[in-house]
């Protein structure tokens, strides 16, 4: 895609002098407002950081067997990047330079909309969004490859996925085009936050919503698109890791008919309960299940589930209370070219404890191996010593090479910004 063609249809606000190219974008004034910075940037230095040049590639930088090995491509780019430790990322908002926003009424559509400062919104307290949930939020990453090009992994996916959640959720949304052109936009802008090669990755998290002032229960008269970004690292404390679940069998994620299947708000805050009382007793995350049975897996609070056993890699299947997760596509695709079956079907507790591995995949959790399972207070652990599972170290090292950029990408899946 030529950088050129990022720009075309949107209206960038005339004080912010952003250019129709990458390279108009790289001369914008880096913020330096000190209000604005996180606590995990560094005092003012050059860029020099991550400006070496290195001139070996090293496939993997990690020997610890107890976490996944990270693909790690030597960087030969020189950067003005964003004064971070780029080596303690991990997963909490960091304020960037851009966002994107444009609004629509109700039963209108959304055009072109333009990137401004990053700042605070301003609501009215009856908006939709504030009083009913009326709004879904959508997660992707750009990543950094070592020859400077930055890359986005299947972002019409996020698109569609939005597209899909905003008919349940009664809101226009912006067509496929406009949300990948936004998404572009918006990366670029911030392109001085996107990590080094090898140490993170920009979120970026669009959000869609009822933004305009409603008292009775109905549709918000006017919607608001936006999207903002934050340098990540890891998302759980254990990095990579094995994580710790605990399967919850009072509190349920979704119900059947209801809005799981979509990645409204409201899905996540109603898992907060149980995942803070799990956190509190030494769990990394809570794994659900169905609310009709309570014995069918379905989710763990920000990520799907796979159970391996042999040479068959399961997940439960998409049945209106599962998110339709990205990742989880790409891994069972990615599974199968790697010569695997993979079988979407009901996935009992059993299965799970019987299971040679358990992995969770998503955008933000990317592949994570589970170590261990706890279900109404049995404990099952997976692999040796609490290692990395054989297929998930795999499937993780062959998802991140393609999104990385690292390994060809026979399926189509990268956009690469040049
Ligand atoms: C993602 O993986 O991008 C998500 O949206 C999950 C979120 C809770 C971090």
């Amino acid at each position: 895609m030529e950088s050129g063609a990022v720009f075309a249809g949107l209206h960038p606000n005339p004080t912010l002098l952003l250019g129709p190219s990458r390279s108009a974008i790289q001369l914008l004034p880096p913020l330096t407002d000190k209000k604005s910075l996180s606590p995990h940037l560094l005092p003012l230095q050059t860029a020099a950081a991550f400006s070496q040049k290195q001139s070996r590639f090293v496939p993997f930088s990690n020997n610890n067997t107890n976490s996944l090995r990270v693909a790690s491509p030597a960087s030969d780019v020189a950067l003005e990047s964003a004064e971070i430790d780029w080596d303690n990322l991990g997963f909490g908002f960091m304020p960037t330079d851009y966002m994107y926003m444009i609004k629509c009424s109700q039963g209108e559509t959304f055009s072109n909309g333009e990137l401004q400062r990053f700042g605070n919104l301003e609501l009215s307290p009856s908006a939709g969004i504030l009083n009913y949930g009326q709004g879904l939020f959508e997660g992707l990453k750009a990543y950094r490859k070592h020859d400077g090009n930055i890359l986005l992994f299947r972002p019409e996916e996020n698109a569609m996925r939005l597209r899909e959640g905003s008919v349940r959720m009664c809101m226009p949304a912006p067509t496929v085009e406009q949300f990948v052109e936004a998404v572009k936009a918006t990366v670029l802008a911030n392109e001085r936050w996107i990590p080094p090669p090898g140490k993170g990755s920009l979120y970026i998290r669009p959000l869609l919503m009822g933004s305009g002032a409603v008292l009775g229960l109905a549709p918000a008269p006017e919607y608001t698109f936006l999207i903002y970004v934050s340098p990540v690292g890891n998302y759980f404390k254990e990095g990579l890791s094995p994580i710790n679940l605990v399967v919850e069998t009072e509190m349920h994620r979704a119900t059947p008919g209801g809005t799981g299947g979509v990645k409204t708000i409201g899905n996540y805050a109603a898992v907060l309960q149980a995942q803070s009382a799990a956190k509190a007793k030494g769990f990394s995350d809570v794994l659900y299940l169905d609310s009709t049975h309570n014995k069918y897996l379905e989710e763990v609070s920000s990520c799907n589930v796979f159970v391996v056993k042999g040479n068959v890699i399961s997940t439960p299947a998409i049945k209106g209370t599962i998110l339709p997760g990205i990742t989880r596509k790409s891994i069972l695709d990615v599974a199968i070219s790697q010569g695997f079956q993979v079988e979407e079907r009901y996935v009992t507790v059993e299965d799970l404890l019987e299971a040679d591995e358990v992995f969770c995949t998503g955008t933000a959790v990317v592949v994570s191996p589970v170590g261990s399972i706890t279900y109404l207070n049995k404990r099952v652990t997976y692999g040796s010593e609490g290692g990395v599972g054989r297929v998930s170290q795999q499937l993780y090292s062959a998802l991140t090479s393609l999104q990385m950029g690292l390994a060809e990408d026979t399926m189509g899946w990268i956009v690469e910004l040049k």
